[in-house]
């Protein structure tokens, strides 16, 4: 769900740096050809995304949940030539779209793509990262938060996605929509977050829900 009236988000996205027309072709082709086409993060997002990398100069990205390229192919294109995406997905039959697209782009080459159990794929790097974006299976979010928590560089920081699952997260928000097994997985994960305090948090109300999460490193 968007929080936003769509004119609103519209004008802000008008306003907003917005990801290549490459990008923007990705886009639109996984919401004509793919019936799950709402686990794009969108153009607004993206923007924050490409925002926050400059801001932070990350060279390094890990991403969780690569799906049809739409997100990794919008950070790439925020890094600089040295800069490196690593995206990684259980679903390798997607692949055949993101290849599609990436290849179209300059900043494709900068995608390194990795097929597997998330969980295990993580316990596989042994590199460090400065920002890594977390877009997968709710179930997941906490062990994944615990493991990027070790895979982060100094200074590093981690978004999550999808955090208000509509607003699902806040009782009584959306009457008559029935709680499922995310909502109950999303909620235990922000209370987890929101009670460590070895953690500088802000939770975003952008989209489906944005968390900026770094270590304290005072
Ligand atoms: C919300 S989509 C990612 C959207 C993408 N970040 C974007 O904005 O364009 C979630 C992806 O997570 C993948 N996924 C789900 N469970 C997974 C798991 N256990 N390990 C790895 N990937 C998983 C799905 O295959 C799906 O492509």
């Amino acid at each position: 769900m968007n929080f936003l009236n769509d004119k609103i988000l519209n004008y802000s996205i008008e306003k907003s740096s917005s990801p290549s027309e490459v990008c923007n072709e990705l886009e639109e082709f996984t919401i004509e050809n793919h019936p799950l086409h709402r686990m794009l993060c969108g153009k607004l997002e993206a923007s924050l995304l490409g925002f926050l990398i400059n801001l932070s100069g990350a060279r390094n990205i890990l991403e969780l949940g690569t799906f049809t390229g739409y997100s990794a192919l919008a950070m790439a294109e925020a890094l600089p030539e040295d800069g490196q995406v690593i995206t990684i997905d259980k679903n390798k039959k997607i692949s055949t779209i993101s290849n599609q697209f990436w290849n179209k782009s300059e900043h494709g080459k900068k995608i390194h793509q990795l097929f597997g159990d998330g969980l295990e794929v993580l316990s596989s790097l042994n590199k460090k990262f400065d920002l890594i974006f977390i877009d997968a299976d709710k179930r997941n979010y906490q062990a994944y938060f615990d493991k990027c928590l070790d895979l982060l560089a100094e200074g590093g920081f981690i978004v999550v996605d999808n955090v208000l699952w509509s607003g699902r997260v806040v009782p009584d928000f959306i009457e008559e929509v029935e709680a499922d097994k995310s909502t109950k997985y999303l909620v235990e994960f922000n209370d987890y977050i929101s009670e460590r305090e070895d953690l500088i948090k802000t939770l975003l109300p952008i989209r489906d829900g944005i968390y900026l999460i770094k270590k304290d490193e005072k």
